[in-house]
């Protein structure tokens, strides 16, 4: 088993090579696109889906993993690109810790870019193939319907969790899945091993989101780059939300209410205060980890074993982020 440090080790350098490949790609002649290009993949970010293809790939096959880095920058661009027009659907001024693009360059032009890094993670895509394209693209189509159902159902206090989990299966569960799917057809991987991966990036995606939902409200900017309470300010009922709306005694609950549709100005330590209290908190963290334990007997299923340690331990980094606000 390998030590902790070695772990570290070992995703950095592939982060590394992540972004000297997405750098490569978004460089373009015109300048000023290749200079927002460049500010938005600077700007970092987790570069969680990348290390999730690359630790799938490198589970499934003993094909080094310089062949299945196009793949994975191209999921990062896709990732990237959505942020860019999701900071403009959310009208947020921070992303990666700086002034999102839209801030600093304008709306117009943050599409563009947006656009032209899509593009750029199709090229990447195709060089594995049409299936791989194909599981690339319809990542891309979930990834609009999670958004579309979300935007569609922003403000709806009636809202069932039901429509909650189908967003953030639509908008990431499925997007971390075609993570792990692109890289073991890619990897020619067989059909068990395909199945168990994808199962296991799908709950972890799952478990990704509850977690920056709550986050959202118990976060830290210094860690987590962007602003809290996005989601509330901008009427987006996640699962804490949710919760809390259906748990708080009815002075709490016509506080959220108020402040959800603007007749109450925001007041973050009341907010947090509300949603500790309705225990709505504690019961999205019991979710995420539900996910948690439900990719883990994924994992179980993958046979050929080298690399499964270091997706446990991805696995566990996204439910440990959350410890901060304990
Ligand atoms: C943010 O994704 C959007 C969600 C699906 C929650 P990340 O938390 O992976 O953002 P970066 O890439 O690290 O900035
Ligand atoms: C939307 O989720 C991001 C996508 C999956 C496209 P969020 O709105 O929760 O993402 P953040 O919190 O802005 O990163
Ligand atoms: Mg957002
Ligand atoms: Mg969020």
């Amino acid at each position: 088993m390998k030590s902790f440090l070695d772990w570290e080790l070992e995703l950095h350098s592939k982060v590394e090579e992540v972004n000297e490949k997405l750098l490569d790609t978004v460089r373009s002649e015109e300048p000023d696109l290749d200079r927002m290009a460049r500010y938005t993949i600077e700007a970092g970010g987790k570069r969680f889906r990348p290390l999730l293809t690359i630790l799938a790939y490198e589970s499934s096959t003993d094909e080094p993993y310089f062949k299945i880095l196009d793949l994975a920058a191209g999921y990062e661009l896709i990732h990237t690109a959505s942020l860019i027009h999701d900071d403009i659907i959310d009208n947020s001024p921070m992303r990666r810790g700086r002034p999102t693009l839209s801030y600093k360059e304008g709306i117009n032009n943050a599409i563009v870019v947006a656009d032209y890094l899509f593009a750029k993670a199709y090229e990447l895509g195709s060089r594995y193939g049409p299936v791989v394209s194909k599981v690339m693209a319809d990542a891309s189509s979930r990834l609009a319907e999670g958004q579309i159902l979300e935007a569609f159902n922003l403000g709806n206090l009636n809202i069932k969790e039901e429509t909650y989990y189908k967003i953030i299966e639509n908008k990431t569960a499925h997007f971390f899945e075609a993570c792990a799917k692109g890289a073991t057809i890619a990897a020619n991987a067989d059909l068990n091993t395909r199945n168990m991966l994808s199962g296991f990036a799908f709950n972890l995606g799952m478990a990704f989101q509850v977690t920056d939902d709550i986050l959202d409200i118990t976060g830290d900017d210094k860690y987590t780059g962007k602003p809290t309470f996005v989601d509330i300010k901008h009427d987006a009922l996640t699962l804490p939300i949710i919760y809390a709306l259906h748990n708080s005694e009815q002075a709490d609950r016509e506080k959220i209410i108020g402040m959800i549709n603007g007749s109450i100005e925001i007041d973050k330590d009341l907010l947090k205060k509300i949603f500790l209290r309705s225990g709505s908190l504690d019961y999205s963290f019991g979710i995420a980890k539900r996910f948690i334990t439900t990719a883990m007997e994924y994992l179980k299923g993958v046979t050929r074993s080298p690399d499964i340690d270091l997706l446990m331990e991805l696995a566990l980094m996204v439910i440990d982020r959350i410890e901060i606000y304990r």
